[in-house]
């Protein structure tokens, strides 16, 4: 709206103005609006590949034109060969970087940032650009009067984006810095639109859902949950599950053919974003999941008719809303990497969480597993809600407390977090025994080389395993990891996945928490490289992620579930399923249901209830879809009738005939007490 109305301004609003100025004024407007429209050309995204990528010198084989992509990480390490931007060799006289953008395309711009590192403040301050079509001959844009001298970074971090007046048609763009602070750094993105006459680029989409591919800001996305669940109000609800610190409301959507209930033996899964107000891909994602599954299941989709009715499904596209606002002000490119990461209040709500793996470490070191501390819903720590965590985080985020609430009041069964900045699926554990909240990147890298076989897996790690292959394998370009990581060499083994702590170990991570504290088996999966990508990606990544969106969400039911009741048919809650070499107990419902993830195979499985006699039964788990039934009966105890009699008693030697007279006693003795009273 606002480019139609400052496109219609120079036309209407000086009518009696000479033709020419006001075809200036127009062309001058349509140059903005090409602008706005052409999109980056991919260095962040790594759609532009190493070898488009080349430079006139490098200081040292870690600063390669490689290392030059917008937003590139260092591994820390000045010595290492992940610099964290290209750096000139400084003897060098004549200084370029070059973008070939393997076709002619219409330039509009450049996004220029300095060198990512913790120490070091180098940026480029001024620069040209030039142009080729062949690499030899190479124009300098002029402003009309001399080569065109662009103003660039003041800091390492920000971003600044600078605009040509109007499009240049080139296949090769340079960048050549002439002034700079401290080295010669620089990372780039490159805006360009591809010709309309050129064939089409293997990165164009013509996408096959139409969805509404737009970034939505709190206002847009409240707004398109509130449409969604006005074309399916059988099968959608919106709640949310607490305020963030702005008072910001977290919004899920609930879809299930029995919203706002859950149904004894029906699974639920979550999907939430947004942790990370900056990585905004799985906010719209998820948006895009919503209006899809709405959509497919009013076309009768059979596969979104099985899984609406056969999974009751949280989606929460923002856990972290007030900084989301910050990052889409700021704009898809123009976010630095940090900007928009942690709360109003300066939490990383991802690990933000109690770290119950210490405690679970340290009971097992102890063998106290599982007779003195169970190997499941380990308690939150004492006093964790109010404070006084220990470690850095001396307090808890109002989100983190909303979302532990959420998670301890829905019988999850598996979720997945969307994140960015990597192209990869993690799974837990993502602590590693002895990393704390101090420890920078490089400590924990020598520690690991040291150690390397200290690493803890879960006990579920071939079902991790499994999970985390199921969405990076279902994903169309995640197992692509010739080319590398986003930052690195290929850090998954080329499988797409990688377990948390052996990579970038955290304490107090969902996942670690919703594994230790929940029924719920819950994995990080990083989407791609650019944590905000331009809209126009959009299209694209919902093709990438469609096809791994819905079969996570199928795995739910891999493994067995059932109902644990008495003899009289009463469903038992709080029950405890324990696999017979798995060391990770799972609890049921309200209603008496469980799930237990497992992979194929077969299973001595135990039900056990204080007061009931435990049962075990084989249940077997085959390759074929759907979780085998697998349910209990359990009877009561005589033992514990006679330890409660007992106790009842206050040990004395039992009569168990006084019984009833001595309830119907105690009823009159109350009834008295409250009269008094
Ligand atoms: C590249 O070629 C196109 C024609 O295909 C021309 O319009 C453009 O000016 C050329 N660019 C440069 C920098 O020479
Ligand atoms: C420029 O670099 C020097 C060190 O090389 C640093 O001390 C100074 O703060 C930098 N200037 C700015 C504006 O950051
Ligand atoms: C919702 O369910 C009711 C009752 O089953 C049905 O009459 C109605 O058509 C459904 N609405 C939509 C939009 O599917
Ligand atoms: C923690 O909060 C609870 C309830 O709000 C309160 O009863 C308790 O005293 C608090 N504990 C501390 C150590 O502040
Ligand atoms: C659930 O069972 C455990 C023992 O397995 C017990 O410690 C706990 O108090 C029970 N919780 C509830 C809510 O009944």
């Amino acid at each position: 709206e606002e480019e139609e109305r400052l496109r219609k301004i120079p036309v209407h609003a000086e009518p009696k103005s000479k033709k020419i100025t006001s075809t200036l004024v127009s062309s001058l407007f349509m140059s903005i609006v090409l602008f706005l429209e052409c999109p980056p050309l991919g260095l962040e995204s790594h759609r532009v590949d190493d070898d488009q990528l080349l430079a006139s010198s490098q200081s040292h084989h870690g600063f390669s034109a490689q290392r030059g992509r917008l937003n590139m990480q260092s591994s820390g390490n000045e010595e290492g060969v992940y610099g964290g931007a290209w750096c000139a060799e400084p003897e060098e006289k004549n200084h370029w970087f070059e973008v070939d953008a393997r076709r002619e395309v219409e330039f509009t711009g450049v996004i220029v940032q300095g060198r990512n590192s913790d120490t070091a403040e180098d940026f480029v301050s001024t620069f040209y650009v030039s142009f080729s079509n062949d690499s030899r001959d190479w124009t300098v844009l002029h402003d009309g009067y001399a080569e065109w001298l662009f103003y660039g970074n003041v800091d390492r971090d920000s971003p600044v984006m600078v605009q040509f007046d109007w499009p240049t048609v080139a296949r090769y763009i340079r960048v050549l810095p002439q002034s700079w602070n401290g080295s010669l750094c620089l990372r780039v993105e490159v805006m360009a639109c591809q010709l309309t006459s050129s064939f089409r680029s293997e990165n164009e989409v013509n996408p096959t859902d139409n969805l509404d591919f737009r970034h939505h800001n709190y206002k847009d996305m409240r707004q398109m949950m509130k449409v969604i669940n006005e074309e399916c109000p059988n099968i959608t609800r919106i709640y949310n599950i607490g305020k963030s610190s702005a008072g910001l409301k977290m919004y899920a959507m609930e879809i299930s053919d029995n919203p706002g209930e859950h149904q004894t033996g029906e699974p639920e899964f979550r999907y939430t974003a947004g942790l990370h107000g900056n990585e905004a891909l799985g906010r719209e994602l998820l948006l895009l999941l919503m209006q899809f599954m709405c959509k497919e299941y009013n076309e009768n989709n059979p596969r979104v008719r099985r899984l609406v009715e056969g999974v009751r499904i949280h989606l929460v596209p923002s856990l972290n809303p007030d900084a989301y606002e910050l990052a889409y002000e700021m704009g898809s490119e123009m976010g630095n990497w940090g900007l928009g990461h942690w709360t109003e209040e300066g939490y990383d709500i991802f690990q933000n969480f109690p770290d119950l793996n210490s405690v679970l470490w340290g009971a097992e070191d102890r063998g106290w597993v599982p007779r003195i501390v169970p190997n499941h819903h380990i308690p939150l720590p004492e006093n964790f809600l109010n404070g006084s965590v220990g470690v850095r985080a001396t307090d808890v985020a109002l989100e983190t407390k909303a979302i532990i609430n959420w998670m301890e009041r829905t019988p999850f069964v598996l979720g997945a977090n969307l994140q960015g900045g990597e192209k990869v699926v993690a799974y837990p554990f993502d602590m590693q025994p002895g990393v704390n909240h101090e420890m920078n990147e490089e400590t924990w890298a020598r520690m690991q080389r040291q150690n390397g076989d200290a690493l803890r897996e879960t006990s579920d790690d071939t079902m991790f395993r499994w999970l985390a292959m199921s969405y990076a394998h279902s994903h169309l370009t995640m197992t692509e990891t010739q080319r590398g990581s986003c930052h690195t060499d290929d850090i998954s083994g080329g499988q797409g996945i990688i377990n948390r702590a052996s990579w970038k170990p955290v304490v107090g991570s969902m996942n670690d928490f919703s594994y230790l504290h929940t029924n719920c088996f819950e994995l990080s999966v990083f989407l791609g490289c650019d944590k905000f990508p331009h809209e126009s990606e959009l299209p694209l990544e919902w093709e990438n992620n469609r096809e791994a969106l819905l079969s996570f969400i199928e795995q739910v039911h891999r493994g067995i579930k059932g109902i644990v009741r008495d003899m009289e048919g009463k469903p038992l809650a709080n029950a405890t399923i324990s696999v017979d070499g798995v060391k990770h107990d799972v609890k049921t419902a309200a209603a008496g249901d469980y799930w237990r993830l497992l992979n194929p195979g077969e299973y001595r499985v135990t039900a056990r209830v204080d007061g009931y006699t435990l049962q075990t039964r084989l249940c077997i788990v085959g390759y074929d879809s759907g979780a085998t039934p697998c349910s209990f009966t359990l009877a009561k105890s005589n033992w514990d009738r006679i330890k409660q009699i007992m106790v009842l008693h206050g040990k004395r030697p039992i009569r168990l005939v006084t019984k009833p007279i001595l309830r119907r006693r105690y009823r009159v003795l109350q009834m008295f007490h409250n009269k008094r009273v």
